[in-house]
């Protein structure tokens, strides 16, 4: 495809079912979608002049390519905001992972990446499985209740902030904030939450920027202390560290949040492979991968193109995008044998659940420990795992996840 194609008819339907799929109700599963898009328009062009792609292979090379980049389209929308919310969210924007471009992401990458290890995250499983079971003990406790707000957001959110160093008591403020805070960069966000957006990246940040002072004359074992007083004695600049501690918040909550519920719901709709689970422990690993890779929680991934380029057959002009639909690159058939089946045991690689390339998952090492310390949990503690009334799905098919699972487990 050349950037200067008009649209064609199947350009014009397949925008159609873009559309339907992201405004269709939440409980309405977007395979259907995703296999509509491999079978008839695996590539195509909106109206607005945007590529979108559905192929596995096309998803990955563009997540690979040094040409693709973060584009502007996280902060188009900020234009009304009053100077005093709209500059200091823009100096740190500037400096966001998720959002740089080389050189600052390399920097960043490199120095943010040197102090959150594997042996780091190795370091942090017995914590994890503790939570773990605390967590599950009191789901078990209360047959019925919910598994999102008594397990997943609880362990998810407590390993983020046990990384960072977060004590206890701030953690249900910084809960409540991040979510919030980034509806700043969505550009879905209602122009009259903006300004509430933009206040609460504002009072995360100013929290973070508190935390790190403090740890530079109090020393801890935890991440904040390890960003101030690196072990080659060349820190990041103080804006830069504030921007990778909310960037790490924003990123980790959510999304082990949701990939953990989308995997409980995924194994009380599966109880055959819950059961082969159970009878085949060693398969944790792999059980790990296909659930993420069954139902992710991040299903679109946008990039640019920083420079005149061709990537997966396409010819692009700088500052055009390109959307990956990364949920249908992990069903695509020509990637996986049986693509709509949950298959404990599959082995064909690491799906793109994580991303890819350089803006790949910072926490995927994190985000699959606490999974297989929760598996582990599920089918060593717990006899049993069945729904106990209907889950409800929390709305948006791009960030996909559960606003309500109940569950009943029994010992
Ligand atoms: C467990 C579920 C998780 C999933 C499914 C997930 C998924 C992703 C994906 C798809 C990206 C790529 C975004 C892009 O290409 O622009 C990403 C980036 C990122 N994730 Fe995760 N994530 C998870 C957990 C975590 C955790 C626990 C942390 C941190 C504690 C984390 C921190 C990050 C950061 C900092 C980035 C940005 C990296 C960069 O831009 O260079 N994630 N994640």
């Amino acid at each position: 495809m050349t950037t200067q194609a008009g649209p064609t008819d199947v350009d014009v339907r397949a925008e159609q079912v873009f559309f339907e799929f992201l405004g269709n109700p939440p409980d309405v599963e977007p395979y259907a979608s995703y296999r509509w898009f491999h079978e008839h328009a695996p590539v195509f062009r909106g109206s607005n002049g945007m590529i979108v792609l559905s192929r596995f292979a096309d998803v990955d090379a563009v997540l690979r390519h040094r040409d693709m980049g973060r584009g502007e389209e996280s902060v188009q929308h900020l234009t009304d905001l009053p100077p005093r919310l709209l500059e200091p969210v823009m100096r740190r924007w500037k400096r966001t992972m998720v959002f740089a471009n080389p050189p600052l992401h390399t920097k960043m990458r490199r120095k943010v990446g040197a102090q959150f290890l594997p042996r780091h995250v190795e370091a942090m499983r017995e914590l994890v499985a503790r939570r773990a079971r605390e967590t599950m003990d009191a789901l078990a406790d209360s047959p019925g209740a919910d598994f999102v707000t008594t397990v997943a957001s609880p362990l998810g959110g407590a390993a983020v902030a046990d990384l960072l160093g977060v004590p206890e008591d701030d953690r249900a403020e910084l809960a409540r904030l991040s979510p919030r805070s980034m509806g700043v960069f969505d550009p879905m966000t209602a122009t009259s939450d903006l300004e509430a957006a933009a206040a609460a990246e504002i009072t995360m940040a100013d929290y973070f920027a508190d935390a790190l002072e403090e740890r530079r004359t109090a020393p801890r074992d935890d991440l904040l202390t390890r960003l101030v007083a690196p072990a080659d004695g060349d820190p990041l600049e103080p804006i830069e560290m504030v921007a990778a501690a909310a960037n790490l918040t924003n990123a980790g909550n959510d999304t082990t949040t949701n990939l953990l519920s989308n995997s409980m719901y995924a194994l009380l709709t599966h109880p055959e492979q819950l059961r082969r689970l159970r009878e085949h422990p060693e398969l944790v690993p792999r059980a790990v991968e296909e659930l993420a890779r069954f139902d992710p929680p991040l299903n679109l991934n946008p990039r640019t193109a920083l420079v005149k380029t061709t990537v997966a057959g396409l010819d692009l002009e700088p500052g055009e995008i390109v959307v990956g639909i990364q949920g249908a690159a992990n069903r695509d058939p020509r990637r996986y044998t049986d693509p709509d089946a949950l298959d404990l045991g599959r082995d064909e690689g690491v799906s793109l659940a994580f991303g890819g390339g350089a803006h790949f998952c910072m926490g995927a090492h994190l985000g699959r420990l606490v999974m297989s310390e929760f598996l582990t949990c599920l089918i060593t503690r717990f006899s049993g795992a069945e729904p106990a009334a209907t889950p409800r799905r929390r709305p948006g098919h791009n960030l996909r996840g559960f606003a309500e699972l109940p569950v009943r487990l029994s010992r």
